[in-house]
């Protein structure tokens, strides 16, 4: 059984396309179309020597949508054979052609990508935003709070909390309403992180937590619903350890009253001096208070982050 797996691999092996195959494929995963540029032959015949190739492990494949590339197989990982190639497949004729045109196709790749991006540039948001990208952006960025306690004050349904709970070593979600708070809890079983989420009722001008219990605190479209925004930073600030970080996302100031009737807004929205000020009264350092997203929008969001002093 053994005999007759050697023989197929050294049959296969006994021809020079496909030993040109072979080097190409140990050196990089190649589709068709890419492996006729390297060898300069039809498709046709690159197709016919993959055949015996993959038949005996020496080629290995890898379905990608509708397309399949090829790379080293299982084969070539016999140490015996390792023996018989050694660096002999230098030494065909076409080794130094043949390593320049591989060299061309990976260039191509480059190329294509590049491309596209220099042609896309400034437009390419408008195919990808908004919907999935933006949530997956946040997901990922959430990776910097990895192994902190993070407090989420006015967390509401708990989306910023299931994205922080990822990472964090601890996510305390509080909010004034149970039924919300529930509802954080149930998305937090779902979503199997329930045990690093926490959920404390309480106001944010009072959180029931200790002075230096939190690593960060998140305050976001939760301040313009305060009844005195000013108490409810100081409080937040409160909740930091030294060097801890204060982020505050809000609505810029506006002029949409309706959001006072149909979205229970207490404030139409803050100044970046007015927040900044605000932190700098609680012992926060502000980095940066600027607005974020879509500029033109009616309702435009403030970003405000500080580190506690
Ligand atoms: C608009 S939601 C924000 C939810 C979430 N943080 C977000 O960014 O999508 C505001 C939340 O803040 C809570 N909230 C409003 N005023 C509060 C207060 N004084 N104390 C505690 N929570 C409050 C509300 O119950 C609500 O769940």
């Amino acid at each position: 059984m053994k005999e007759a797996a050697t023989l197929e691999i050294l049959r296969a092996l006994a021809d020079e396309i496909r030993l040109r195959i072979v080097k190409a494929t140990l050196k990089e995963e190649l589709s068709v179309a890419e492996l006729v540029d390297v060898l300069g032959l039809p498709q046709s015949t690159v197709s016919r020597h993959l055949k015996p190739l993959r038949d005996a492990r020496l080629v290995g494949t890898r379905r990608e949508g509708t397309s399949v590339y090829y790379r080293q197989g299982p084969a070539l990982g016999e140490p015996w054979l390792g023996g018989v190639l050694g660096g002999r497949l230098d030494e065909l004729p076409s080794a130094r052609r043949d390593a320049a045109a591989l060299r061309r196709v990976i260039e191509a790749r480059r190329t294509r990508s590049r491309v596209f991006f220099e042609r896309m540039a400034g437009r390419y948001a408008s195919l990808t935003q908004p919907g999935g990208g933006w949530e997956a952006l946040a997901a990922a960025l959430a990776a910097g709070f990895a192994g902190r306690h993070v407090a989420d004050l006015g967390a509401g349904e708990g989306g910023l909390t299931m994205l922080l709970a990822r990472f964090a070593r601890r996510v305390t979600a509080v909010d004034q309403s149970r039924a919300m708070l529930d509802e954080v809890q149930a998305r937090a079983k779902r979503q199997g992180v329930a045990a690093r989420v926490r959920t404390v009722c309480g106001d944010l001008e009072k959180v029931p937590m200790g002075p230096g219990s939190v690593d960060a605190v998140f305050l976001s479209q939760a301040l313009h619903h305060a009844a005195r925004p000013p108490l409810a930073v100081r409080e937040a600030a409160r909740l930091l350890k030294r060097g801890g970080q204060l982020v505050i996302l809000d609505l810029a100031r506006h002029e949409e009253d309706w959001v006072r009737r149909k979205l229970a807004d207490q404030w139409l929205g803050f100044d970046s001096e007015e927040l900044t000020a605000w932190m700098k009264e609680a012992g926060v350092r502000p980095l940066v208070a600027e607005r974020v997203g879509d500029l033109n929008s009616r309702l435009p969001v403030l970003m405000a982050v500080g580190v506690r002093k």
